[in-house]
């Protein structure tokens, strides 16, 4: 997986999906049993056991640690839970600059867990990578600003061009918690980072370059060339190439753009990993297949490719579908 992030070719084609771990898994449901999600995150032996379920059960080339986006925020004091069926939900949404102060700057300190859970998985895992996130400034500012999920994300998109210069601050701030976040996993021992900018496909390309990029850029240049960067957001066609001049080793490619105009659009100069739609995974195995064939295929013109989704598993995804997945593209040296 390390292999291909940095533009080497793999023995095989190297796959994780995002979301791998969590409700497509039996095992998953079962240790979480009335263990709420935030609670869960700060258990490092069940964030351990939950890290390791999908690398047992479908042989993926990556873990990705198990925690959530807005862990960081909760661990700096910010008010929030995640709410089954719904996402992040923040008690008190941010609006002016006296809040910057309910966001302090993250130290390693209040994350010992992450630590802790990081160093076990390393151990445990071996050779097997493990992939470290964070949430990118954008989509954390997002859940603040509106106080939970969002189709429009209108009082942010009010708020960055309303008043940018506290626009910039929080997302100055963002930054210090995304990029200290990925610092304490690269030291705990995770060989590549990712970092989501889920919701930032909402943005047209001139917004995105002056009030995000310089953002996301301090955070991954921050993370510098220690470990390969994957930089990833949802409906992101019109973003791709500066979210990859960003300071990313490989571009995260949703199932709305195909590999080949992804590579096309960033000069072949960068990894990419995905992008098999999540849905079709509820098509019929022929279906599948032949998608999963057609991308490995695709994927041979990037430097490097690592087989994902184009964004996460659905929690009703039949989990036998996915080991196949990741059958198929191994036996396609
Ligand atoms: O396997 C993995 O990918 C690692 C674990 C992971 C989780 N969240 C676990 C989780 C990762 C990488 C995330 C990141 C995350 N969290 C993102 C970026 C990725 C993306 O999907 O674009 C975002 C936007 C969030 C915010 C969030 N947290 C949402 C939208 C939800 C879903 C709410 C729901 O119940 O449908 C969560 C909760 C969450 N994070 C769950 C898991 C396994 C489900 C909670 C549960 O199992 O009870």
């Amino acid at each position: 997986m390390v292999t291909a992030a940095r533009g080497g070719t793999a023995r095989h084609t190297p796959v994780w999906f995002m979301r791998q771990a969590g409700r497509s898994l039996p095992e998953y449901k079962k240790v979480r049993e009335g263990i709420p999600m935030l609670e869960s995150c700060v258990m490092p032996e069940l964030v351990h056991e939950i890290t390791m379920q999908p690398v047992r059960r479908h042989d993926v080339d990556a873990a990705i640690l198990f925690s959530d986006i807005v862990v960081p925020l909760k661990a700096v004091g910010v008010d929030l839970d995640i709410v089954a069926g719904t996402g992040p939900v923040v008690a008190e949404p941010f609006a002016t600059r006296a809040d910057l102060d309910r966001i302090p700057e993250l130290t390693p300190e209040h994350v010992p867990y992450i630590t802790e859970a990081v160093g076990s998985l390393v151990a445990e895992l071996g050779a097997t990578p493990l992939i470290g996130f964070s949430g990118a400034p954008f989509t954390l500012a997002s859940y603040l600003v509106e106080g939970g999920p969002s189709k429009n994300h209108e009082r942010t998109k009010a708020l960055m061009h309303g008043d940018p210069a506290l626009w910039s601050d929080l997302c100055a701030r963002l930054a210090q918690i995304a990029a200290t976040f990925l610092q304490v996993q690269i030291e705990a021992g995770a060989s590549a980072v990712q970092l989501f900018d889920s919701w930032v496909g909402a943005l047209p390309r001139a917004d995105y370059l002056r009030f995000v990029e310089p953002h996301s850029r301090a955070v991954l240049e921050a993370v510098g060339e220690r470990v390969p960067r994957i930089h990833f957001g949802v409906g992101t066609g019109e973003l791709l190439a500066d979210m990859a001049a960003a300071g990313a080793d490989v571009i995260g490619v949703d199932y709305r753009v195909s590999l080949t105009d992804a590579v096309a659009r960033t000069r072949g100069q960068y990894a990419v990993q995905g992008n098999l739609d999540p849905a079709l995974l509820f098509a019929p195995w022929p279906v599948i297949e032949e998608r999963v064939r057609a991308i490995v295929a695709e994927g041979r013109q990037a430097p490097g490719h690592i087989f994902n989704l184009g964004h996460g598993v659905l929690p009703t995804t039949d989990p036998t579908v996915l080991t196949r997945v990741v059958e198929l593209v191994h036996s396609l040296a």
